[in-house]
């Protein structure tokens, strides 16, 4: 059906989702449900507001339909056709209360779009000479900057939506203070390796938060993510 892809796998990670995935190559762990609730305010002390929403980055899809599962009209932007097929896939097999739209783009072409309350992205973080990269080619986009930095992605994001909200690393953190643009928020997940934070144009202070993990996943009624064996 998806041939590029090997054997796959088909995942509930929340209600009404069904949402596929190789079970060899890049898979999504939890840091799925921390993006999609630190951008809705989920496990954090403030909800916000998001009535439209476009991911950058967006890959399998998981993150855009757990928006979605929540009421937002979601655009997933991916720049391998491949993986725009198979979400839509997924999209078709699922059912959620907004909606949502996979397109191949890539985030440093330059585009018009209709503006969104918030970008959301994950993106690949690890430099190219930072160590071995993965030999599997779709892994390696997924995880190593080959294609883009994560300044790109924040860039992107910002001439799109006021708030650009990402996964990332506490090195990456510097590279995320943009010209005309500030981290307002900031979080940490459980083990301190990985970070979730907000971008916003202008200047301000970051605001640090206690990111609640089983708070994110009852946000959208997630379900224990189960890894191949
Ligand atoms: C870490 S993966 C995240 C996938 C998905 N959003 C998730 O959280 O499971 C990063 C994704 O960004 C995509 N990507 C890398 N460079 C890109 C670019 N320049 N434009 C659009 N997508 C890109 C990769 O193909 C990959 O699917």
């Amino acid at each position: 059906m998806i041939p590029t892809f090997g054997d796959l796998s088909e995942e509930t990670p929340a209600p009404g989702l069904r949402v596929l995935q190789p079970r060899r190559g890049y898979r999504w762990g939890v840091e799925v449900y921390a993006l999609a609730g630190f951008a809705l305010g989920a496990g954090g002390p403030m909800a916000f507001p998001v009535a439209r929403a476009i991911e950058l980055g967006s890959g399998s899809g998981v993150v855009s339909l757990l928006l979605a599962s929540c009421g937002v009209a979601v655009r997933g932007w991916e720049r391998d056709p491949a993986w725009v097929a198979l979400a839509q896939e997924s999209a078709r097999r699922s059912t959620v209360r907004g909606s949502v739209r996979f397109t191949v783009r890539d985030v440093r072409a330059p585009t018009r779009a209709r503006p969104a309350d918030v970008v959301v992205a994950n993106p690949p973080w690890f430099s190219p000479t930072a160590g071995p990269i993965s030999p599997d080619d779709r892994k390696a986009a997924a995880r190593t900057m080959l294609h883009g930095t994560v300044q790109d992605f924040v860039e992107a994001g910002l001439r799109l939506a006021p708030r650009v909200c990402v996964v990332t690393r506490p090195e990456r953190v510097a590279e995320l203070k943009l010209r005309s643009a500030y981290v307002a928020r900031l979080a940490s997940l459980p083990g301190g390796a990985v970070l979730l934070a907000e971008v916003r144009q202008g200047e301000g202070e970051t605001v640090g938060e206690t990111f609640d993990v089983p708070v994110a996943y009852a946000a959208f009624r997630g379900l224990p993510i189960e890894r191949p064996s």
